[in-house]
């Protein structure tokens, strides 16, 4: 029997996530929702199947504040047929905040933590190639990254760690889709927009579009040709990232660094 294949989408409880889950379930798409709320998780399920009854949604908790919660979580769904790995879950936390496992929150919930799913989910990606993987960055990303203090776990908090974390985004996805273009998998990261979401209205005020805009650019990269890879994109159209995310030494420190954060996780390319 023919079995369903998904769209990992994370951080679909609420804002661009929530607004590209709906738009996925009218276009019928079968989905593997994630959130940090069992509960939110529910009652979005409910909503996609009341949009669509028949697509198949599938649910993943998981709080990106806890590494091994989070790698127990995406293991249990590494199994399933995925073609897309769409990274959004994302926050922004005043002050440097660290996490149980030591790291500023920011920078393991926008950068680490989907880093690791990434490559929890690889070898789904692979067995379903052409598949693809879009990483949900922003134009606030850094253009630089002092990599010592990144390695020896110095963040400075408040926008500079948000703003890392996004430009680490970058460097990881440019990586990724020289790693994986052998294997026919897509690796493109985008700036969503300024959308008035929590995210944006906690930390910088309703200074963005309207939350009924939020699913346009995951949606043009969904749609982009399988043979666009390596890109940053933003208003539409492909963009230019800072000029440090394509220097292929910096993809190479942000890549090791990352893997060093999370000693003990197999990311080997089969
Ligand atoms: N809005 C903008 O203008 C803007 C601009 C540039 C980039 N972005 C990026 O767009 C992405 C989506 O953000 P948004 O604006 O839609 O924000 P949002 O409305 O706050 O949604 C964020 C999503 O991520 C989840 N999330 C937050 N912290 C998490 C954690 N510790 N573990 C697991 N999931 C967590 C949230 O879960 P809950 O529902 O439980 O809160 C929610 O589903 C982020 O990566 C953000 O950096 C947004």
């Amino acid at each position: 029997m023919k079995k369903e294949k998904f769209i990992l989408l994370t951080g679909s409880t609420d804002g661009i996530g929530l607004r590209s889950a709906v738009e996925f379930a009218r276009a019928g798409e079968n989905m593997i929702i994630h959130g940090r709320s069992k509960k939110k998780l529910f009652d979005v399920k409910n909503l996609l199947q009341k949009e669509n009854p028949k697509i198949v949604i599938k649910t993943v908790c998981a709080d990106f504040e806890d590494l091994n919660q989070t790698k127990t979580a995406f293991e249990a769904i590494a199994d399933e047929d995925i073609k897309v790995v769409i990274n959004n879950a994302g926050c922004f936390a005043d002050g440097v905040v660290l996490t149980k496992d030591g790291f500023e929150k920011t920078y393991q919930v926008n950068h680490l933590a989907p880093f690791l799913i990434t490559h929890i989910l690889l070898n789904s990606l692979i067995n379903n190639a052409p598949s693809k993987i879009i990483i949900v960055s922003s134009m606030a990303h850094a253009s630089y990254i002092d990599f010592e203090a990144l390695e020896n776990k110095k963040f400075a908090g408040g926008y500079d760690a948000y703003s890392l974390s996004k430009l680490c985004s970058i460097l990881f996805a440019f990586k990724l889709a020289g790693l994986l273009k052998e294997k026919e998998i897509s690796v493109n990261c985008l700036h969503p927009g300024v959308i008035n979401t929590k995210l944006l209205i906690n930390n910088w005020g309703a200074c963005g579009m309207d939350v009924k805009n939020a699913h346009r650019m995951i949606m043009y990269a969904y749609n982009l040709n399988h043979n666009v890879t390596g890109e940053y994109l933003k208003g539409m159209k492909i963009s230019k990232a800072a000029a440090f995310a394509y220097n292929k030494s910096n993809q190479d420190k942000c890549y090791e660094i990352s893997k060093k954060h999370l000693k003990g996780i197999k990311i080997e390319l089969k």
